[in-house]
């Protein structure tokens, strides 16, 4: 064997066991460790109908409301960073006192979103029995708003039950992240729920869809223009918003509102980010690398997307006996509920025992 032969025979040993160990490496990564309780099967056995019937439900909603995928992806966010998916974020207020929709950044969640969950709950309950929680439909609304936008498809470890408490006014304030917040701030925020810089990054390509009130980011044009917003996109904000208490709408995303994408992360790079929470991303050391990263390589970003929703959908679950399954997902079980999971067929008016 000459020498130069020997040479290339080495260098390819050396890049497969490079590349084998990448492969692996990207495998071992590709889904996090499940949490006691949860399972990828819990419902395999005693609802397959489960995830289809999700699916096809809401490819029909998008196909006329596409904007609601945004509301359902929020909502699963919204409900994990407090108290944890509970699905405590879908109660309504109770003699104990006002709901966590009645808190202030749950007051931009879409109405519509509620209304879906629940109406998905009746049918699961209808064809399975009361056996599926309001926490675990919305996390796979969640996973399915991601994908049927244009995002990828991964599969939710399921099993979560629901909480019978919700959290007050304070605890939800100080539990979701604010959109004036930098990066240090956002990494403890993400920090406290165990999710890393690398979620954190991932995760708020949430915002690759959706839309925004003018009162999430009239502070950085007015009384002073955030020298950080590029000029033609500010100019726009600004014809949105003309004053300081303007009522306007604007997509997340400039680049592609209402596909799920790594635009989001191209936006950035051109200081086109809507909120300080976004645009600080890219200007933040710690962690515009990875904002690049995601800029650059849309799988990348949708594998690491996949991954910390996974991780997300799991923060602080309630699993085995404790909590319940709701048989109303804006309302706790009432006692008499607790003793006959009866589930009313409320559009055929038939009631069916379980
Ligand atoms: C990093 C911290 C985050 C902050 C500060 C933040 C803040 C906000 C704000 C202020 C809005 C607009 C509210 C309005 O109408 O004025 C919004 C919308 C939205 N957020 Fe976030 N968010 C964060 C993370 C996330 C995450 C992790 C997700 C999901 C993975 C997400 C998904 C969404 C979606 C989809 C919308 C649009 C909702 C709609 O169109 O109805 N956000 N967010």
């Amino acid at each position: 064997m000459t020498s130069s032969s020997a040479s290339f025979i080495s260098l390819l040993l050396v890049s497969s066991f490079l590349l084998g160990s990448h492969l692996s490496l990207t495998s071992a990564q590709a889904t996090p460790p499940l949490v006691a309780g949860l399972s990828y099967n819990f419902h395999a056995t005693n609802c397959p109908s489960l995830e289809t019937t999700i699916r096809e439900y809401l490819r029909e909603i998008f196909s006329s409301d596409f904007g609601v995928a945004a509301g359902l992806l929020r909502v699963h966010f919204h409900d994990c960073f407090v108290q944890g998916c509970d699905g405590s974020v879908l109660l309504a207020g109770s003699a104990s006192g006002p709901g966590e929709q009645a808190a202030p950044p749950n007051l931009t969640l879409r109405p519509r979103a509620f209304v879906i969950i629940n109406e998905l709950r009746n049918r699961i309950h209808r064809a399975c029995g009361a056996i599926v929680s309001c926490a675990d439909i919305t996390a796979l609304c969640a996973r399915d708003a991601v994908f049927l936008t244009g995002g990828p498809d991964y599969r939710v470890p399921l099993g979560r039950r629901d909480g019978v408490t919700f959290a007050t006014r304070d605890d939800t304030l100080a539990n979701l992240p604010f959109f004036g917040s930098r990066v240090p701030t956002l990494i403890s925020d993400f920090a406290r729920k165990n999710l890393d810089v690398t979620d954190l990054v991932a995760l708020s390509g949430g915002h690759s869809i959706g839309r925004s009130n003018c009162g999430s980011f009239v502070g950085r044009l007015y009384p002073t223009r955030d020298p950080t917003l590029e000029t033609n996109f500010a100019n726009n904000l600004t014809r949105v918003c003309p004053t300081n208490t303007s009522s306007g709408l604007t997509a997340l995303d400039v680049r592609t509102p209402n596909i799920f994408d790594n635009q989001y992360f191209v936006n950035l790079v051109n200081r086109q980010g809507l909120f300080v929470s976004d645009q600080d991303l890219f200007t933040d050391n710690t962690t515009r690398p990875i904002v690049v990263s995601y800029a650059n390589n849309q799988s990348l970003f949708f594998q690491r997307l996949a991954f910390s929703m996974i991780k997300m959908s799991m923060i602080n679950v309630t699993t085995g006996t404790r909590g319940e399954i709701r048989t109303n997902c804006s309302a706790r079980n009432t006692a008499t509920s607790y003793l006959s999971t009866a589930v009313i067929d409320e559009e055929q008016g038939k009631s069916a025992s379980y």
